[in-house]
């Protein structure tokens, strides 16, 4: 006997520092019926970070958490755990968090806590990871969805998009094209984790798709040969 997939979830929260854009298109999903579940709040590191005003706009609930306000790392990571649990979220995604998360914290939400990083993962941790990929002569670089560690850019997984790096690319220009990735390859994880079929194996570490293991592979997207 297949074992049943697991229900529908219901509410995710979003955790920002800045622009906003991996935020926009998750609305985006949202509004369009991709994604099965509502965002309950947006969580921005700063006051000032532009994806406030786009979850304003929709109606979401927002909250700051500005990290001076707190003496350590656990004393901020437990105020934002306790944000957090108002809402009850079923998943925690990061989009563009710019803030390191201490053990405690990502333990708690190890099997529900998503990252995308700008990179193609193991390669690239950390910042700067445009501009390393072009002082490097890379042919191809990514972004790449995880669930999420302690470690700096760790955890499994999930799925990786490919981008072509051009002998004409600058910093920004190349940012732009891994951005237009970031989009839609979050948005399908977001989605695959909210109707129940993706999760993650605490024990093994291993991420499982319809409850099978996930191939390698199998998510990523390529950017589309012209
Ligand atoms: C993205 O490039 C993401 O990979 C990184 O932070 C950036 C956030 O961009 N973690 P935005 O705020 O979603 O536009």
């Amino acid at each position: 006997m297949t074992h049943s997939l697991r229900k529908p979830l219901g509410r995710y929260a979003v955790l920002i520092s800045g622009s906003g854009t991996n935020l926009q298109s998750l609305i985006d999903a949202n509004e369009r019926g991709e994604i099965t579940g509502e965002i309950c709040v947006v969580v921005s590191s700063r006051a000032d970070a532009f994806g406030l005003e786009r979850a304003k706009r929709h109606h979401i609930p927002t909250a700051v958490i500005n990290h001076r306000e707190y003496s350590t790392r656990e004393e901020h990571d437990a105020a934002l755990q306790a944000i957090l649990e108002t809402y009850q979220p079923d998943l925690v995604v990061l989009a563009g968090f710019m803030r390191v998360l201490t053990p405690a914290f990502t333990a708690y939400y190890g099997d529900r806590l998503f990252n995308i990083h700008p990179s193609l993962l193991p390669a690239y941790r950390g910042l700067h990871t445009h501009q390393r990929v072009l002082e490097a002569g890379e042919r191809k670089h990514g972004c790449t969805v995880h669930f999420t560690t302690a470690e700096l850019d760790g955890g499994p997984i999930i799925a990786q998009a490919r981008v072509p790096v051009l002998p004409t690319d600058t910093e920004s220009t190349l940012a732009a094209r891994v951005q237009k990735m970031e989009h839609p390859l979050y948005t399908y994880c977001v989605h695959l984790f909210m109707a129940g079929r993706l999760r993650l194996d605490t024990k093994s570490g291993t991420v499982l798709l319809d409850n099978r293991p996930l191939i390698h592979g199998e998510l990523d997207m390529e950017w589309p040969s012209t």
